[in-house]
């Protein structure tokens, strides 16, 4: 999980210097992406998501012995966002994340601290940057309280957080998060972790184009409530191959595998959450030797993932980097 103390000094005068020693608590979460499933599974279909674990989020909370009174400082100089709590929003994932401890364990007062937040995960990019700070706060608050959470209670704190930013999340995010692990997940089931036969590469290809995950489920729900009977046809059809891809997963199939993510774009692109920048790395990609491609995330912007051969993972970079597609980032899932 990625978790270890820098070691802080304070003095502290009784009636002759003291040295305590106060660690700082550092955590780490990764990035994910969604491999089947997405858009679908906010309707109770079953997706596909994995770890992105060379994608870090970095939270440093340190202990604030000095204030007199609750104080509690947030620093994100990513996203230029600073300032103790009166300066931040009141739906500032900080605050939210106070209120859902002190509601959850009936902790009157939380001691101060100051919060550091960094990251190399893309923002509205569908990489989970948003769960990853969830994840990563809910980690670090837990312990500097000594409480000793098992997974399952963070992934269901750091949830609570998510709610805040997408309103209906399917959960699928902090849980792939909190657990770091390839997993087929249905809402408000248990995930259920996957073993892949043997190991599959996968090259992430970021359009740019940044996507509110919030706004593109909204206009998706709209669409829906507009005409549920091809809606929920689509959703039913993207549940199907997902389910088909677990198969595929296990046994290591990988051309089955690339197949139905190709497959899985082209129902994407019928909810209309594709762009023509997408659909054009996808077929860029498929053009030069992927298995398959397909968004990934919210879409409307955001990556593709592609599912490659080890081997020509440098002539498509090659070729993506000629037709301007230039940020890109690599994943494997493999039998641990
Ligand atoms: O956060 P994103 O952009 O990877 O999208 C999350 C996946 C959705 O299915 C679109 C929403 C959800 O809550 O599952």
């Amino acid at each position: 999980m990625g978790n270890r103390g820098i070691d802080y000094f304070l003095l502290v005068y009784v009636h002759q210097p003291v040295l305590i020693h106060m660690p700082a608590i550092l955590v780490h979460t990764i990035g994910k992406s969604i491999l089947f499933g997405e858009h679908a599974v906010v309707y109770g279909q079953p997706a596909i998501a994995i770890p992105i674990t060379n994608l870090r989020t970095r939270v440093t909370l340190t202990p604030d012995l000095k204030a007199q009174t609750p104080t509690y400082h947030y620093d994100a100089p990513d996203i230029g966002m600073q300032g103790t709590l009166d300066d931040l929003p009141h739906d500032h994932i900080l605050v939210e994340a106070l209120r859902v401890f002190r509601e959850s364990f009936s902790i009157k007062s939380i001691p101060s601290f100051k919060l550091h937040v960094s990251s190399s995960i893309p923002v509205a990019a569908g990489l989970g940057s948003s769960a990853s700070i969830s994840v990563g706060i809910v980690r670090a608050i837990a312990q500097h309280l000594g409480l000793k959470l098992p997974v399952e209670r963070i992934n269901t704190l750091a949830y609570q957080l998510e709610k805040l930013h997408h309103g209906n999340p399917s959960g699928i995010d902090n849980t792939v998060i909190s657990y770091e692990k390839p997993l087929y997940y249905i809402r408000d089931q248990a995930p259920q972790f996957l073993e892949p036969g043997e190991p599959f590469h996968f090259l992430l290809i970021n359009s740019a184009i940044h996507s509110l995950t919030s706004q593109v489920v909204d206009e998706v729900r709209r669409a829906w409530e507009a005409t549920p009977i091809p809606f929920n046809a689509l959703f039913h059809d993207i549940g199907a191959l997902t389910a088909q891809a677990r198969q595929a997963i296990t046994k290591g199939n990988q051309v089955m595998l690339g197949q139905l993510m190709t497959e899985n774009h082209h129902l994407l692109q019928k909810m209309g959450v594709s762009l023509p920048s997408l659909d054009d790395i996808v077929t860029l990609c498929n053009d030069n030797g992927a298995l398959g491609a397909k968004l990934c995330g919210a879409g409307k912007g955001g990556n593709v993932i592609a599912l490659v051969k080890a081997d020509t993972i440098p002539s498509l970079l090659q070729t993506l980097q000629s037709a301007g597609w230039t940020e890109t980032y690599q994943t494997s899932i493999s039998k641990k």
